[in-house]
């Protein structure tokens, strides 16, 4: 009876939370939220996709900056993305390597082709981090009129996004900036600078992944003077739902007034304390976003370390080929937070109690050079990852979470690619794209 209730009851009674929502498990930031706030457009109340009132008001005080204009997106920055790309007009985009699945949805919805910019790989996560711009030559951005940047990347890693809007801006190429894991970006000092303060043209955040607001409660931010403004208007209301939540605004007001109050004076305390307990057991990595941490153990392959943890019911964001990134709660006064069962238990937790010399290296396996996002068409076949190479791929495979392509559809699959996916599947790591083993690729 009741799968779906019955497993959340059970789990949420008993997990510690290091990973999204950013309200981790309702004990972050005191959510107001009752069942009797699950309302619809009554009298009284607004209308989300024409909003003149309550919701309208609302927004309003969202504004992060003076040349912005801000809205609810209540499915998530997906919406947000998706609604951005629709709204493009030309043939051509570019994009990071290391866009999140939603946006290669999006160019395909649209229709649209990309180039994939030169995307190099950071040292200490071995993720794609930022934009090789020596590689980039200035002929293929021609017909391009939007660029899409991830900022920051899952793993809390940041690089210059001043330089970059700049150097698009120059190219006459407006930039839209997917910072779904930075809403919190700019809450005390110490955290990094949202992209907002430089100009970009369009901003998504998940207010949902950091800050404590409700699942798929997110924020764009609009640029005045951004030429797809209107069109973007349209199309959220095209691909949002038409019952908007307000259980999901709501929270997103409470998010942003917690966002704009906050006092990080307990969440640097606690972060220490939680850094010294887990350096006992494991390697601390600490990212440019102090709200991410990475563990590693020489030896240990993330997902058994990942498991490890949950034995004493902490959860974990996700598990890589070798390590663990944590998102840590934005601890404040009078929260919730187990912090004392946390403590306790990582204290019990013994690195030793599992096989070492699992950890794969996943070193150096990323292509860094610029390319292209153009789904060839074509007759498709079922086939094994080993049959797949040389053909072009139908569907992008992506490793989930972090949910970021490895193979982008219609690439060609390469020895390469097959090695670092096999190690994938060996670690139990979901690869979206493949079922059984198998990838569709196109003939
Ligand atoms: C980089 C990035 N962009 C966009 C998204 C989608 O965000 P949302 O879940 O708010 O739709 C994610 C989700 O994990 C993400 O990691």
């Amino acid at each position: 009876m009741n799968p779906i209730t019955t497993q959340l009851n059970y789990y949420t009674s008993r997990a510690i939370s290091l990973h999204v929502p950013g309200h981790h498990n309702g004990t972050i930031g005191n959510l107001d939220i009752k069942l009797s706030y699950d309302m619809t457009e009554i009298t009284g109340l607004d209308d989300y996709h024409h909003a003149e009132t309550i919701i309208a008001d609302s927004e309003r005080l969202l504004t992060r900056h003076s040349d912005y204009q801000s809205r609810y997106l209540v499915n998530g920055t997906t919406t947000g993305l998706l609604s951005v790309l629709q709204s493009v007009k030309s043939s051509s985009v570019a994009v990071m390597r290391n866009v999140h699945k939603s946006v290669f949805n999006g160019l395909t919805m649209a229709g649209l082709k990309a180039y994939i910019l030169p995307t190099t790989v950071s040292t200490v996560s071995q993720q794609y981090a930022g934009i090789d711009f020596s590689m980039i030559n200035k002929k293929d951005l021609e017909e391009v009129t939007l660029a899409v940047l991830t900022y920051p990347n899952y793993f809390g890693e940041t690089y210059d996004i001043k330089t970059a809007i700049e150097f698009f801006h120059d190219c006459d190429i407006e930039v839209l900036v997917d910072e779904a894991h930075g809403a919190h970006f700019d809450i005390a000092a110490g955290f990094p600078v949202s992209s907002i303060h430089y100009g970009a043209d369009y901003v998504v955040q998940s207010y949902h992944k950091t800050l404590p607001a409700l699942t798929m409660g997110s924020v764009i931010h609009i640029h005045h003077q951004a030429s797809l403004k209107n069109n973007i208007r349209r199309y959220l209301s095209i691909l949002q739902t038409s019952s908007p939540s307000y259980l999901v605004l709501s929270s997103l007001e409470q998010a942003h007034a917690f966002y704009v109050n906050y006092d990080a004076a307990n969440f640097w305390q606690k972060r220490s304390i939680l850094i010294q307990q887990l350096s006992h057991q494991v390697d601390v990595v600490e990212m440019d976003d102090p709200l991410k941490l990475m563990i590693r153990k020489d030896s240990y392959s993330g997902t058994a370390l990942q498991s490890l943890l949950e034995k004493q019911f902490i959860y974990t964001e996700l598990a890589t080929l070798s390590e663990v990134l944590l998102v840590l709660p934005l601890w404040h006064e009078g929260d919730h937070f187990p912090m004392d069962r946390l403590l306790t238990a990582i204290k019990k937790t013994d690195v030793t109690d599992i096989p070492a010399n699992n950890m794969i290296q996943a070193k150096n396996t990323l292509p860094t050079s610029p390319g292209y996002f153009n789904p060839v068409e074509g007759e498709e076949r079922i086939v094994s990852l080993v049959e797949g190479i040389g053909y072009y791929t139908a569907q992008s495979l992506i490793p989930y979470p972090p949910g970021i392509p490895f193979v982008v559809a219609g690439e060609r699959l390469t020895e390469g690619h097959v090695t670092v996916l096999q190690k994938y599947v060996g670690q139990g790591i979901r690869i979206h794209g493949m079922i059984d083993g198998k990838i569709t690729i196109v003939e």
